[in-house]
């Protein structure tokens, strides 16, 4: 049986089945693994996670403990009052017509910012006037129709991570800020945070940044480090403002004050380095990377409410979940008549009935794809699936 425990509860000949913090926040080589000592215990809670997942058929058990049904039951109790307390927001614009444009923008967003990471490494300043116009053509599309650039954050490959995710992280935290009403011009600056959030990363040597093994404890260190990298860059941007700053310098603190590099706590962390804590793990768990699958969006979704009770601000996992939808635009969905589709567009006010693409039956073949407002059918989603196990290609099904 699998069951979820708090960190203080661990000991040696105990089996973790799931080391329950997210693989960017610890350098163990499996998720899963006996605890074969008091050092490796240790270990454990020094990551600053507070609970695991232990499995009790494969070492020493726990009494009073829930079990992941149990835990995986209360993740739903929230995704009820999030469902619940929705709104309608303004009527967006027509999808099709900023599906084309946001392709563009995303290609282009891509390509400034490898030039720009390529400038930093050979010691040049970042200069804002070059980045400006990207960031307001990004706003400016996620204003119009979010649905047509978001999907495209889920599409990365291995060797692009850096960049894709920085673009990815600017799209989803302009998409937060706007749900969260915040005034233009802060969303603007929270866009330039966001995009140069990880710029330190630059000064993080590629065989680090890309190892296809464990890091040792200093090359671990040499990772974290690219925080205050991207702060001290930042510092030396000419027209950088303060919510840029709070943004990069601060995507690492978690609210429990076990982030890093300050171990800020609480409301010593600002807004945007918070809603920067929590759309940076968001992407990283949606991301596949040199050993580590991608989660599916909805997935990865229910890991950070489960999270939110230490790491980030509960109110606030619940804001970007309405923001993004419980089945996020460009997810894969089974639906009740047994076929999967992929999301297309989200109505805020029904979460749980986006319009979506059906094209594939779960008895394996594929359908004439169609366009169905789950809204007004008889059908209805009954899980979120994997791209990868159906081995369907995501690109194909985007919207068109
Ligand atoms: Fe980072």
């Amino acid at each position: 049986m699998i069951k979820l425990i708090p960190v203080d509860r661990l000991l040696p000949g105990m089996y973790i089945h799931d080391l329950n913090c997210g693989w960017m926040e610890h350098n163990f080589v499996r998720n899963s693994f006996e605890v074969s000592d008091m050092a490796t215990a240790e270990k454990v809670r020094a990551l600053g996670t507070h609970e695991v997942y232990i499995d009790t058929d494969r070492g020493l058990d726990v009494a009073n403990a829930p079990t992941l049904e149990e835990a995986a039951h209360e993740v739903d109790e929230q995704i009820e009052a999030i469902v619940t307390t929705s709104t309608s927001p303004v009527a967006p614009a027509s999808l099709a017509d900023e599906v084309a444009r946001a392709r563009l923008l995303h290609r282009e967003a891509n390509v400034i910012v490898r030039n720009m990471m390529g400038d930093i490494r050979l010691g040049k300043q970042i200069e804002l006037e070059r980045i400006e116009p990207l960031v307001t053509q990004i706003v400016d599309s996620i204003f119009r129709q979010q649905d047509a650039l978001l999907p495209l954050s889920l599409l990365k490959s291995h060797d692009e991570y850096t960049f894709q995710h920085s673009v990815s992280v600017c799209t989803l935290m302009t998409s937060f800020a706007r749900a969260l009403a915040l005034p233009r011009e802060i969303i603007h600056e929270i866009a330039i945070g966001a995009l140069l959030h990880d710029v330190g990363k630059a000064k993080v040597p590629d065989a680090i940044l890309n190892k296809p093994a464990k890091l040792t404890d200093a090359e671990f260190d040499k990772m974290k480090s690219h925080v205050v990298q991207s702060k001290v860059i930042l510092l030396g941007t000419p027209g950088i403002s303060d919510i840029a700053l709070d943004v990069a310098a601060q995507h690492h603190e978690r609210f429990d004050g076990t982030g890093y590099p300050n171990k800020l706590k609480g409301e010593q962390i600002s807004l945007y380095g918070q809603m920067g804590a929590i759309v940076d793990v968001y992407d990283a768990l949606t991301s596949n990377r040199c050993y580590h699958k991608g989660r599916p969006p909805t997935e990865a979704l229910r890991k950070l409410l489960e999270w939110s009770k230490f790491h980030f601000k509960p109110d606030l996992v619940q804001a970007f979940i309405r923001t993004i939808g419980i089945y996020p635009s460009g997810s894969l969905v089974r639906l009740e008549s047994g076929r999967l589709a992929v999301v297309q567009e989200q109505h805020t006010d029904k979460l749980m009935q986006p319009t979506v693409k059906v094209m594939f039956h779960t008895k394996g073949h594929y359908l004439t794809p169609e366009i169905v407002d789950l809204r007004r059918s008889q059908d209805r989603i009954v899980s979120h699936e994997s791209f990868e196990e159906w081995k369907i290609d995501p690109q194909q099904w985007l919207p068109a």
